[in-house]
This record gives structure tokens, sequence and C-alpha cells, in this order.
């Protein structure tokens, strides 16, 4: 690589809060059945550990969340358990989406709409149409989302630009790679946290993970709560970001 080509990092270095975090919330299936309850009630108790992540998260000073809701792989599961989640996404929106808005929260949405079903991707526009201009936390919800699909889709915006004549090869740098990938303009997440227990990525944000620091949970998502946030953003504060560098680097 050219000097002129330094790979990019995320905004922040080492700041005491992390600016973006990204969280795979897993394990609300394996808590439904340690308590011998169906599936569906680990999801619908995994909403309200997300309601009181979005409020920590904010109140902790983090200005980008991105929160895993539906992987693209997650089609697999058994019908019932699809519609369930759905309609948790559903009633999410519906319930939700005037309080977040009032409490300032941008929400955006990664992932493809090709093939939702036609209310579901009025509710997602929505969404993002009524807090759009909202200057406060930005929530990024993950949905219908695989990385390497993101990846792939990128790749086929350049392939068509370059088709039409208006990009050339040598134009495909990794900046430009990424302002076709589905949030050009998010910071790298610095933070990613996975609940569970799980220690692998899913097809979660694998560009933008190149650099993040990495923090395992032992608890069920449905658990979790401000002090596990807390100790992850300690952990977190721990831990040298060299970049590849030799120290860790202060200022964006
Ligand atoms: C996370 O919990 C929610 C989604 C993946 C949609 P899981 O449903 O994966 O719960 P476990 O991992 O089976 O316990
Ligand atoms: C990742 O969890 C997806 C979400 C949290 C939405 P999964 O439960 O789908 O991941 P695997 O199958 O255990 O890797
Ligand atoms: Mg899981």
């Amino acid at each position: 690589m050219s000097e002129s080509e330094a790979p990019p990092i995320a905004a922040t270095s080492h700041p005491d809060v992390p600016r973006h975090v990204a969280i795979i919330m897993d394990g609300n299936g394996r808590w439904a059945a340690a308590r011998g309850l169906p599936r569906g009630e680990g999801h619908r108790r995994g909403v309200e550990a997300l309601r009181r992540t979005v409020r920590a998260a904010g109140e902790l000073g983090i200005r980008y969340l991105t929160i895993f809701s539906f992987s693209a792989e997650n089609w697999l599961r058994p019908k019932a358990e699809v519609q369930d989640l759905l309609g948790l996404l559903r009633r999410f929106i519906r319930h939700d989406l005037a309080e977040l808005h009032s409490s300032n929260v941008r929400v955006r949405i990664i992932g493809t709409r090709d093939g939702l079903a036609t209310d579901i991707r009025l509710l997602l526009e929505e969404a993002e149409q009524l807090t759009r201009d909202n200057d406060g936390l930005d929530l990024i919800v993950a949905f219908n989302y695989g990385a390497r699909q993101e990846i792939a889709r990128a790749a086929r915006r350049i392939a068509e630009k370059a088709a039409r004549g208006e990009l050339s090869p040598e134009d495909v740098t990794v900046e430009e790679f990424s302002r076709h990938l589905d949030s050009p303009d998010l910071v790298d997440p610095d933070l990613i946290i996975r609940t569970s227990g799980e220690q692998r990525l899913s097809n979660f944000l694998l560009w933008q993970a190149a650099y993040s620091e990495l923090v395992f949970l032992p608890v069920y998502w449905p658990d979790f709560d401000r002090a596990m946030l807390e100790q992850a953003l300690e952990e977190y504060r721990r831990r040298e970001r060299r970049f590849g560098g030799l120290v860790a680097r202060t200022g964006s």
C-alpha cells in the first residue's frame, strides 16, 4: 500500500466512551429454554432489553448504536419463529417510534428490503423519515442484514457504475468501496458486543469490524442491562487500540 492510501480507521481512537457501539443481541432462545418457556417469550423479553439498552446508550454518551435484530440467515428458522420475530419488529416500531422520536433518536436501517412484506417496508421507511432530522443517538437497526450480502451489493453498485462508464477500475479504493455500503457515512464500530457466550460475528459488519474491539459477554440478551453495557465499556477502556501501528493514536 502506498503512503497516500492509509487504511480508514474508526473516527475515534480512544476516547473514554466509544463513539459507535454495535451489539449482536444473542441468546433469547436459550434464555427462554432455561426457564421452560417458549423461544418467543425470550424474544419478547429481548425487546425489553433493547429498550433499556437504547436508553442507557444515550445516557452514557454513545453516539451511534447498531443492533443486529434479524440476520439474512435467520430466515432459515422455523416459519412460526420467523413470524414471531417479524411481529415483534412491527410492534417495536409501532409502539416505540414516537418515544424514540421524542427522545431525539435518529433511526436508520441497514440490510436489504428486497422481498420484505410491504407493511414492514413502509414501517421501516416511516421510522427513517420521521426521525431523519434528529441529532441525538443514532440507532442503526440491522434488519434482514448480512455483511457478505452488503459487500456484494456494494460490489454490484460499483460494477454498474463502471459499466456505465462513471468509474474506472483504478477508482475502486477502500474509501470508494466504503461509500457504496449500506451506511456510507457511518464511522466503523469502535466496540462490538455479543451476548450469549458465542464468540463469532455471524456475518455482522465484516467490512466495518476490521479494527473493532470485540467483547463477548456470558449473559443471554434478555438479561442485558445498563450495568453490563458499562462493564463492556470498562473492558473497552482497558484495550489498547493500535490500528497496525505501534502506539494507540489519539484524535481522529
Ligand atoms: C437472538 O437470540 C435473536 C435472533 C437471532 C433473532 P436467538 O434466537 O439466536 O437465541 P439463541 O441463540 O437460540 O439462544
Ligand atoms: C446472530 O445470531 C443474529 C442476530 C443476533 C440477529 P444467530 O443466533 O443467528 O447466530 P448463530 O446462528 O448462532 O451464529
Ligand atoms: Mg442465537
